[in-house]
């Protein structure tokens, strides 16, 4: 379905988004801003913040920002129009009829069509396994003790030896070639033509927490590489941002999440209840799918494959929960490698049971260590301590790691005292007067060096959207084209032409992109920190720099273009005059 731009913006603009944003996230008002605990990736001081004036949203941490719309797309996993029917359902906005025309139809956005190409090759193989044709994949299915109505519900299929019929069914069903390819449902070859990705292989569907098919992970039946083929990741398919199994999970009343690393696992323990059952995407465990859980949960169950691959795997993952303020715990799988071969063993109870022994992360992470040391050493036996000490540095409220420190000094018979004396030392030897912070995840740690011209940039157009009343006194020393970054440049193009018009809509801009990339890069340019000023005098010379460094910038673009570009001249000399005017003049932001 098309919508006309006055309409998305009129139901933009009926939608506050501060007002949207807290219904998922708890905010809290600070300065001009609301701020609160960013939903896209785990963290625990807030740094997401929400601007009732700019009516956008924009993560310090991670960098996820937009307007309303782009809020729900990524929230709620909505397509553009998906987001626009839900948003003017909340403000009471009357729809247009959709008309099923071809017009309609070639203006749908690509991630719709992305999903409905999806929903029809699952839909392909799901007949395919129940089919005749599908015998070998439904007795391999079978033979891992899945019932029917598991299968039904995980939409389970059979991508079948030949590889062409997945492509004439979906050209049949009228998508393009261009569409099947990117959807990473088949692959092209000058021999071959177009042929299907998936080949003789039991198919499990993935479905995003609002169950739409946004990619396929295929298994071989028996041995073979790899044993799992996995869809590419797609506009649709983040493999860092969904959970397999989570779209049932979140409905669970377990009140905790089991996470796995395999699909089996979540369907076998599905299969005996335990819907809370989650696994990520053939990848390791993220902070943003941290983030999803925590929408459900704050306490997790981690029920990894008992080999070393997967201790190590939870013990990053562990980390990743930490940061995330969620309660982590670890599920004993010894002596089988994973849940599903588990419950295959022991059976329901069994895990129930071994779900109540779950050993505290924290626990479970020194015992790791342990392992490490020959404690019949004393000299080992130093080292493990030490260890315990900077691990317990890790815990930033002192109760919590008073705590910790008690009971890990009972369990290994170490003196409460001399622990806490190593902890306390090893704090004040790293020059730490509070113990340490987490490190980091990598997400926050993207402090990219950026060139002065496009900071200065950024600025005065973050300044500008801030204090829209100030364009009129630089209207005439500066234009759209001393934007040499060209998505700034279409920016201010924009905001200028609003605020000629006296109606400046900064979220208004965000539509324009259709990239959630750009999206986010506008979001981040119009939360651009302006430098600390006390006084008017420093704002205005702060202004003043800023405007005076766009103009000079611009004025060597163009210089550096007087041979190419026959605009170029105009533009030096223009500039070059304005800046020896403004070297003149004296702009009050009074
Ligand atoms: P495992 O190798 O543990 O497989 O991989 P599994 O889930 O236990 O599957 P079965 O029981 O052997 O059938 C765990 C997860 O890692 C990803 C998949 O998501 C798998 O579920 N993986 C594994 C891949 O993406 N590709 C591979 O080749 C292997
Ligand atoms: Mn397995």
């Amino acid at each position: 379905m098309y919508y006309s731009d006055e309409l998305v913006e009129e139901i933009r603009e009926k939608n506050d988004i501060v007002d949207v944003v807290a219904g998922y996230v708890k905010l809290q008002k600070k300065g001009s801003n609301y701020w609160g605990l960013c939903p896209f990736h785990g963290e625990k001081t807030p740094s997401f913040s929400v601007s009732g004036a700019k009516q956008m949203y924009y993560c310090f941490g991670c960098g996820a920002g937009g307007n309303v719309y782009t809020f729900l797309m990524n929230y709620e996993n909505y397509t553009f129009p998906e987001a626009v029917k839900a948003l003017a359902e909340r403000a009471g906005v009357a729809l247009p009829q959709a008309q099923e025309g071809e017009e309609s139809r070639r203006r749908e956005n690509r991630r719709a069509r992305l999903l409905e190409v999806n929903k029809a090759a699952a839909g392909f193989f799901y007949y395919q396994l129940r089919d005749k044709r599908g015998e070998t994949g439904m007795a391999y299915l079978r033979r891992r003790q899945l019932t029917d109505e598991t299968m039904h519900r995980f939409g389970l299929g059979y991508a079948g030896k030949n590889g062409v019929d997945l492509i004439q069914y979906l050209r049949g069903k009228g998508f393009e070639d261009e569409l099947i390819k990117e959807a990473g449902l088949a692959s092209y070859s000058e021999r071959h033509g177009l042929s299907s990705q998936f080949w003789n292989r039991v198919m499990f569907p993935i479905q995003d927490s609002n169950n739409r098919v946004i990619g396929f992970g295929g298994r071989v039946m028996g041995e073979g590489e790899p044993k799992y083929l996995n869809s590419p990741e797609t506009p649709v398919f983040d493999k860092r941002r969904n959970l397999y199994g989570l779209n049932f999970a979140r409905k669970s009343k377990a009140g905790s999440i089991i996470l796995c690393e395999g699909y089996m696992d979540v369907i076998a323990l599905h299969q005996v209840g335990f819907t809370q059952a989650v696994a990520s995407l053939g990848t390791a465990f993220t902070p943003q799918q941290a983030g999803l859980l925590r929408r459900c949960t704050d306490s997790v169950l981690l029920a990894y494959d008992s080999d070393g691959a997967g201790v190590k795997a939870a013990l990053r993952a562990i980390e990743i929960l930490r940061e995330a303020r969620l309660t982590g715990k670890v599920i004993d799988m010894r002596p089988y490698k994973d849940p599903d071969e588990f419950i295959k063993a022991l059976g329901k109870e069994a895990f129930e049971e071994r779900i109540h022994r779950a050993e505290n992360s924290f626990f479970f992470e020194i015992r790791i260590l342990e392992g490490q040391y020959a404690l019949d050493d004393p000299e080992e036996k130093t080292k493990f301590y030490r260890e315990i000490a900077k691990k317990l540095c890790g815990f930033s409220e002192d109760v919590e790691r008073d705590n910790y420190l008690q009971a890990v000094a009972d369990k290994y018979l170490i003196g409460v005292d001399n622990l806490r004396k190593l902890v306390n030392g090893y704090a004040a030897q790293t020059g730490l007067e509070k113990p340490l912070e987490r490190p980091r995840s990598g997400i926050h740690a993207k402090n990219r060096p950026e060139e002065g011209a496009k900071r200065s940039q950024r600025l005065l157009l973050s300044w500008l959207a801030d204090e829209p009343g100030l364009y009129g006194r630089i209207r005439k020393y500066i234009g759209p084209e001393d934007f040499t970054e060209e998505l700034y440049r279409t920016v201010a193009e924009r905001l200028f032409g609003e605020l000629d018009q006296g109606a400046f809509q900064p979220a208004g801009i965000i539509s324009m992109f259709e990239e959630e990339s750009t999206q986010r890069e506008v979001a981040e340019l119009f939360h651009t920190t302006l430098p600390r000023m006390e006084t008017g005098q420093e704002r205005e010379k702060a202004f003043r720099d800023i405007l005076l460094a766009v103009k000079k910038n611009s004025y060597e673009y163009h210089m550096e273009r007087l041979g190419t570009d026959v605009n170029a001249l105009r533009q030096a000399v223009e500039g070059k005059k304005a800046l020896e005017e403004l070297a003149k003049t004296h702009i009050s932001l009074e």
